[in-house]
């Protein structure tokens, strides 16, 4: 099934904007979308640095923590946390951080929802664990309804959850060996799909894989549609798409595979690979060469899902609808909690034992995840990002005109990617490591991500006020400038070990 159904919410693909609609829209985002009444006095007026970081209480715990706890975790911060509301983080010595990072897209109704923070306390004095594998819970029957009613053209029907977004990988690569009875996939270069088994076996980046040997066979990988890098070195739109092209004429036919594949694997807009969007035409055709195939369409949308782009899946932009969408990230509201809903057919095939999880469908999680996406509908958080998120666009798109080093702005709703380079014209990246740094001294909070690790991802909670996002990016120019004088000086600042990981 390509089309969507009569009923969805979605909107037709992103068309030519012209100039009028752009100026409705400019207009539309002069809302201030304060700061909301339930978020406390400490954090509404962030940033505050009282302390240069690490200050002596963050010190104390990293220093246990360097003797403990394994190193294997990829710090981007010195600094420890304390606690978090609404956009802001405070850490162990009182600094307060403007957040843009939302715990890597977890929190996307604000840290601390009050809602999100009753429903587990409410639900923790009753129960704790749900015994989800040997009986029935209330939570999980209603929270698999919501994300039906909720799904991409409330197409999908049919939930299994479990405790992570790589294990929910695990289980969508399951379901569809299960469902088709084949054993070979797709997946595209810059994805990320977790770092276990199935998950980081369908992950592409060399640097995530190494030394582990090959986790799965049967994954082929081919070029994404990143078209400010093409692969191809061709350009949208005059290509038609040569990315896809290359699939149907060649990768299907030549890249050794047994016959036709299982499932084909991609995130709608690319995360860890740097926030890359594709053109309107992708998802389509993707959806296209698995009817073909008789494969299954995998959506990804553990990083895009839940409101972040401006729709409640990314999915929607696109028009097109998966067999099987990936969740997880902000669907426990910042417990443990991965998912994956289905056709209902596909799901269907699954009989009872095939497979299963000790804590999916925990009490907690699924309280907690529940009053979480039940908020962002409520407070209509997926639309708030999409004004706020055309208007970070366009204030970035102007800063671009200032600012050399920035070589591509792009995105959906609040998932924007800012991709730096040396030069425009060139293209040369340029590792965004240090600005991060500066940043975060400055009282911002961004994470990183891309091939090269230049690329910003703008990735606030949703609840982010305009004032907010204005004091922010002021804050990420302020640190942009700072790195093009290095870099006029020939003595761009030293690498550091700070950032780049999911
Ligand atoms: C698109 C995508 N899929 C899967 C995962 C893995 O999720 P988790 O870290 O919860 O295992 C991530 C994590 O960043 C992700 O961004």
């Amino acid at each position: 099934m390509s089309e969507m159904t009569e009923n969805q919410s979605a909107v037709e693909p992103a068309k030519e904007t012209k100039p009028a609609e752009e100026q409705r829209k400019t207009e539309a985002v002069i809302e201030e979308f304060p700061i909301p009444d339930w978020v406390p006095e400490w954090a509404r007026d962030a940033p505050k640095i009282i302390v240069r970081a690490p200050g002596p209480k963050s010190k104390e715990i990293i220093k246990i923590d360097r003797d403990y706890v394994s190193y294997a975790y990829d710090r981007c911060f010195t600094f420890t946390i304390e606690k978090a509301a609404g956009s802001a983080v405070m850490d162990a010595d009182g600094n307060v951080l403007l957040d843009f990072s939302a715990g890597i897209a977890v929190m996307n109704a604000g840290w601390t929802h009050y809602k999100v923070t009753k429903a587990i306390q409410d639900q923790a004095s009753k129960l704790i664990h749900s015994m989800a594998n040997d009986a029935y819970f209330d939570k999980e029957a209603y929270f698999a309804r919501l994300l039906s009613e909720i799904s991409p053209g409330k197409a999908l029907k049919g939930t299994f959850f479990a405790n992570s977004g790589a294990e929910a990988i695990e289980a969508s690569l399951k379901l569809s060996r299960y469902y088709t009875k084949r054993s070979e996939h797709l997946a595209f270069f810059g994805s990320y799909h977790g770092r276990i088994g199935a998950g980081l076996a369908l992950t592409s980046k060399l640097k995530l894989r190494y030394s582990y040997g090959p986790m799965s066979p049967g994954i082929i990988f081919t070029p994404f549609a990143y078209c400010y890098r093409c692969s191809f070195k061709q350009t949208y739109p005059e290509c038609g798409l040569w990315c896809v092209d290359y699939i149907e004429n060649q990768v299907l036919n030549m890249a050794g595979t047994t016959g036709p594949i299982a499932s084909l694997y991609v995130e709608p807009i690319q995360g860890e690979g740097g926030y890359i969007v594709p053109p309107k035409e992708f998802l389509p055709r993707l959806r296209k060469i698995c009817d073909d195939q008789g494969a299954l369409l995998v959506f990804d949308e553990v990083q895009t899902g839940f409101g972040r782009t401006g729709k409640m899946f990314a999915c929607e932009h696109f028009n097109t609808i998966p067999d099987i969408l990936v969740m997880g990230k902000a669907l426990g509201g910042g417990t443990p909690l991965g998912a994956i809903i289905a056709k209902h057919d596909i799901m269907r095939k699954w009989r009872p034992g095939s497979h299963s999880s000790t804590f999916g469908g925990n009490a907690i999680t699924m309280a907690a995840g529940l009053a979480h996406v039940q908020a962002i509908i409520d407070e209509n958080l997926a639309d708030r990002a999409a004004k706020l998120g055309d208007y970070a666009v366009k204030l970035l798109k102007e800063m671009q005109t200032r600012r050399e080093i920035i070589g591509d702005v792009r995105g959906k709703g609040m998932m924007i990617g800012v991709e730096l380079v040396k030069n425009q014209y060139t293209k040369e990246p340029h590792e965004a490591t240090n600005i991060q740094g500066k940043c975060w001294r400055a009282g911002l909070l961004t994470l990183t991500s891309g091939f090269y690790g230049n690329v910003f991802r703008i990735a606030p909670p949703l609840c982010l006020s305009k004032a907010q996002l204005e004091k922010g990016l002021e804050i990420f120019e302020n640190a942009l400038k700072d790195e093009e004088e290095f870099l006029k000086l020939g003595t761009s600042a030293p690498p550091g070990k700070l950032g780049g990981h999911a």
